[in-house]
């Protein structure tokens, strides 16, 4: 896809995300797309899918337009056609972000090709490490869940349909899904990258629960 367009898909992105607090934020997609590229050239894959797909990925979350899986697709799919990209590109781009959630962990397939693949590790990455662990607790902080509480049981198994329902505390959230993020990625880059961020996130949590306890 041409320069002109990938920057005029920035600007349009930029400007339908800026002000969200829930962890889309334009900002997300920002490093997703700078992560996408660099695992692209590291992959040595062409850039021209996955870079209007990491730019596309959040437009419309089906989590907040009533679990409407199709409209983000939807809506990439008309902006790129009005931009005149060619039609594989468009179809490849609506097919990576109609796959790219994690939606419970009976629910994470392999991404089908090398730009999804690159796509979806960007993606995971910006969920995990530091910025991983300032997004957890923005989300939850938005949605009104609680930080931690020792009583409510973490499920480090739940199914999509137990994960799309759940609203545990942030502190959950890290054995629901930030700590298997390591396991899903798929490009040789992704999970080198993944390494330090994923020990991070632990050596986060083990300070937390010292804390916590009065230990430290
Ligand atoms: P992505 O941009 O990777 O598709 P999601 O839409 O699943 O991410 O979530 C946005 C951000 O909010 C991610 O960093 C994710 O880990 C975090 N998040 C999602 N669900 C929860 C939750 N129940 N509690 C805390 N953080 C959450
Ligand atoms: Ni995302």
């Amino acid at each position: 896809m041409e320069e002109n367009k990938i920057l005029e898909t920035a600007e349009y992105v930029k400007e339908k995300l800026s002000g969200d607090s829930s962890g889309h934020d334009w900002f997300h997609t920002y490093r997703v797309w700078k992560l996408g590229k660099k695992i692209g050239v590291a992959e040595g894959v062409n850039l021209s899918i996955i870079e209007p797909a990491c730019l596309l990925h959040d437009i419309a979350d089906y989590k907040l337009h009533g679990g409407d899986r199709e409209i983000g697709p939807k809506l990439a799919g008309e902006w790129l056609e009005s931009l005149n990209v060619e039609s594989c590109i468009v179809n490849a781009v609506k097919e990576i972000i109609l796959n790219l959630s994690f939606l419970g962990v009976d629910n994470v397939k392999p991404m089908k090709t090398l730009e999804g693949k690159c796509v979806r590790d960007a993606d995971f990455l910006d969920a995990m490490g530091a910025i991983g662990i300032a997004r957890c607790f923005a989300f939850g902080g938005a949605k009104g869940n609680i930080m931690y509480d020792p009583s409510i049981p973490i499920n480090k198994n739940m199914s999509k349909e137990e994960y799309s329902k759940a609203n545990h505390s942030s502190i959950n959230h890290f054995y629901e899904k930030l700590l298997l993020l390591k396991y899903y990625m798929e490009t040789e880059t992704g999970k080198k990258m993944a390494v330090d961020r994923h020990n991070f996130m632990k050596q986060y949590l083990s300070q937390f629960f010292k804390e916590w306890d009065g230990e430290i």
